[in-house]
């Protein structure tokens, strides 16, 4: 008799598929709430229940407003990585190393499939535990890590089918686009927005790790790594955060028809991969330039699509919880990829292209000291540097919010901002051209330099 697609489907493992869940904070105990309000519409779409069997965290009697009486409890997350009536570990607590890296590492040798949200652990560790899933026969999801709720990591593993990307580009951290969304739309400090957005709950009582730019690193390594079908490194990505961005050069850059974003960028040139994580000025027009306030997105380029762009929420105990929902429910259903989207044997190295032979445009603000021929002299310094420029701006009066100091130096010497915006040049001139700058000492304090992009 011929078998049916019913026939096919009944075949299938029907147990409820049973979780661990070690960290219960924002995501993990999101996710608990997630899988019991959705508990007959996850088994009715997916033919199979998710039963959460045992949690872990640090404090037992800390109200998460979940009930988890129903649960097993551990205090030790690698415990519960290696209990025998886990099926799947999840790993929502956090952190490079230690814990959550010893706990995956126990579930993964145990052929234990692990679904984690962990950035960190997976920019550090990802191919080592991808390949540690491939030898152990297991898998690991880690959706939510890249983008939190924006289903980027799925796209690259299986929606671009052959198609190779070319360039990847994105918003990566809610906190950093939140800040500066905030300074292009009122006229507010840095130092005040960040404050906003603690008091938010968009940043961390140490917002170190966003506003400098390591979280945005993270996520691009392992984008990266996808995206070029090479190792993951975090470590090889160039990496400026934002904190040195002023209302002066958020003005002046509106002024000019362009805002500023904190973006992730991953291309390849000639001399490799260029990774690179910085303030850059990017067209008022564009896509990307519209993506406001704590959302994220994700610019891919390929050959096939053209270009295609996923923008959603980037954090948050909801979005990512449905993430990694997503990656349970794909395990649930039997679905075996490798990680990494291809066996890790077969992942090229990775092959830094160096910052210093970067071509691009870039927006350079100057305290000059305001005495006949300085600009002249600056100017002649540039072009001696093959350095062609498209605008020049000068101001006597722009405040200065940022590291800056009033336009008398105290020598009885004023000064005037000067903003220039290049055409595509090669860093190295850049650096080498402001260096005689300096020496020339016709300007005050180190010049604020970013990157422009033409999307
Ligand atoms: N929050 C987001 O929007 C978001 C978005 C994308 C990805 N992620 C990632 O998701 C993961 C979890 O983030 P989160 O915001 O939910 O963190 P969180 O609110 O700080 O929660 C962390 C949880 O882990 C537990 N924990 C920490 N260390 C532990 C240890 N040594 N042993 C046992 N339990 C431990 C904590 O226990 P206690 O509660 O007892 O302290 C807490 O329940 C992180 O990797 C994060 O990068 C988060």
């Amino acid at each position: 008799m011929e078998e049916t697609l019913n026939d096919k489907n009944s075949d299938k493992d029907s147990r409820p598929l049973r979780i661990g869940i070690a960290g219960l904070g924002t995501v993990g105990s999101a996710l608990v709430g997630m899988l019991e309000e959705n508990a007959t519409q996850i088994e009715r779409r997916h033919g199979r229940k998710i039963q959460v069997v045992a949690v872990c965290a640090r404090s037992r009697s800390r109200d998460r407003g979940i009930d988890i009486s129903s649960f097993q409890w551990y205090d030790d997350p690698v415990a519960l990585a290696g209990n025998g009536d886990v099926d799947l570990f999840v790993e929502l607590m956090g952190g490079e190393d230690g814990p959550a890296l010893a706990a995956v590492k126990a579930a993964l040798a145990a052929g234990r499939p692990v679904v984690s949200a962990n950035k960190a652990l997976l920019a550090s560790h990802g191919v080592e535990l991808a390949q540690l899933a491939e030898d152990c026969g297991a898998q690991i999801g880690f959706e939510a890590a890249v983008a939190g709720g924006i289903p980027v990591i799925k796209t690259l593993r299986e929606g671009l089918g052959a198609a190779s990307v070319t360039r990847v580009y994105g918003i990566l951290n809610g906190t950093c686009n939140y800040i500066l969304t905030r300074m292009g739309q009122e006229d507010i400090s840095f130092a005040d927005c960040l404050k906003d957005a603690q008091e938010l709950g968009y940043a961390e009582a140490d917002p170190t790790f966003d506003i400098e730019g390591f979280d945005t690193a993270h996520k691009l390594a392992i984008l990266t790594s996808l995206c070029f079908q090479c190792q993951i490194a975090a470590d090889e990505v160039f990496v400026e955060g934002i904190t040195a961005i002023s209302q002066e050069d958020i003005k002046v850059a509106a002024e000019l028809g362009y805002v500023i974003k904190l973006l992730g960028i991953s291309q390849r040139s000639e001399q490799g991969i260029e990774q690179r994580v910085h303030p850059t000025l990017v067209r008022a027009n564009s896509a990307i330039a519209r993506v406001d306030n704590v959302l994220n997105a994700i610019i891919l380029e390929t050959d096939h699509v053209s270009e295609l762009m996923l923008s959603g929420p980037g954090a948050g105990g909801s979005a990512t919880a449905a993430s990694v929902l997503a990656d349970i429910l794909d395990i649930a259903r039997g679905q075996s990829i490798p990680p990494l989207g291809m066996p890790t044997g077969e992942l090229a190295d990775y092959r830094r292209a160096p910052m210093r032979a970067h071509k691009g445009g870039y927006y350079i603000r100057l305290d000059v000291i305001d005495v006949p021929g300085a600009l002249a002299a600056i100017t002649s310094r540039l072009g001696e540097n093959g350095i062609s420029l498209e605008s020049v701006i000068q101001r006597p009066d722009l405040n200065h919010d940022v590291h800056s100091q009033d336009s008398d130096s105290g020598n009885g010497e004023n000064s005037r901002t000067l903003v220039l915006i290049t055409q595509d040049i090669i860093e190295a001139s850049l650096r080498k051209a402001l260096d005689q700058v300096a020496d020339d000492g016709h300007t005050r304090g180190a010049p604020q330099v970013i990157r422009i992009e033409s999307f």
